[in-house]
């Protein structure tokens, strides 16, 4: 069971696995997500999942390597095992037919972001998207986005690919110029943040998937709590989607950074062997 069929390296630090998993197949929707393990003792890591083949009955995970957990996987190679893999987990994301729907993602995020732009462009949306990465190299998922999408727009940190300057450049070019029904935004919180500030200037609902810490998924641990219209929510159960206008970024910020010292050192104890 959840043997790696497939392996490929999107970007130096991202690696795209095809995991045989029939069941989460058959029953994922965009949005959903699935929490893995590596080794008996190994720590849960929630991961979308960015593609599903109902015939070969395969999900496929696309990892960014942040630290000790996501090294292990990225170490994983064809005919390896996942040793568990729990899912489909969170609600699917809400689709239908609004009109124009941006989607806005960075880095990694982009990988979720996938999915739902495949889904809103099916249920025949205009999709524009704005894709950033700091340069060049780090971009992922392009083709496989202008595929699901009407218009790109490539944004790099440093102009060395598409535009220069960061997403929310990007977003605004497109706000300026035609009106849009949803922003749907994915990637780091920062960006998030700072995504959700621009499309509030213009008026356009948006939608932002968190990435809180998890820990059973279930919302029972408390792990992944965030303040949303000053209500407490959990990303699992409740999301991982929520309007952006009401998510207490700056409170998911200092959570996200609670163990940073602690997954440091453990990953370099990993390493010291
Ligand atoms: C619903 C959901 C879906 C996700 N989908 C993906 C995905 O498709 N691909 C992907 O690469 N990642 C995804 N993530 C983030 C992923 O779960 C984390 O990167 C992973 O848990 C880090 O584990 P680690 O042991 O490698 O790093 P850790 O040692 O736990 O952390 C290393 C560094 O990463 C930061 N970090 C830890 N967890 C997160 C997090 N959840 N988000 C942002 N930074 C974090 C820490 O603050 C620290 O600085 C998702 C998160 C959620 C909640
Ligand atoms: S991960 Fe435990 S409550 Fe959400």
């Amino acid at each position: 069971m959840n043997h790696i069929v497939a392996k490929e390296f999107l970007s130096p630090n991202v690696v795209q696995l095809e995991i045989e998993s029939p069941l989460i197949a058959a029953k994922r929707r965009a949005g959903h997500f699935v929490i893995i393990k590596i080794g008996v003792e190994g720590e849960r890591i929630p991961l979308t999942i960015a593609k599903a083949d109902t015939k070969k009955g395969t999900i496929t995970l696309i990892v960014q390597k942040v630290g000790l957990t996501s090294h292990k996987v990225a170490a994983l190679n064809v005919g390896d095992e996942v040793t568990d893999v729990v899912g489909p987990l969170g609600n699917p994301t809400h689709i239908e037919k609004l009109g124009t729907v941006l989607c806005a993602g960075g880095g990694v995020g982009i990988a979720p972001l996938l999915p739902i732009a495949e889904a809103f462009h099916n249920a025949g949306n205009r999709v524009i998207s704005v894709l950033a990465a700091k340069n060049k190299e780090l971009l992922i998922l392009e083709n496989e986005m202008r595929k699901h999408s009407d218009e790109t727009i490539i944004m790099t940190d440093d102009g060395s690919y598409g535009n220069k300057g960061l997403i929310t450049a990007g977003m605004e070019e497109v706000f300026k110029s035609q009106p849009v029904d949803l922003c749907v935004t994915i990637g780091p919180a920062i960006m998030m943040k700072y995504a959700s500030l621009v499309a509030k200037k213009y008026n356009i609902p948006s939608m932002a998937s968190l990435n809180a810490i998890m820990v059973d998924g279930t919302g029972m641990c408390g792990a992944c709590r965030v303040s949303v219209g000053g209500k407490i929510k959990f990303v699992c159960v409740d999301g991982p989607e929520f309007d952006a206008y009401q998510v207490d970024f700056d409170e998911l910020l200092m959570r996200l950074g609670g163990y940073r010292k602690e997954e440091a050192e453990d990953y370099k104890n990993e390493l010291a062997g």
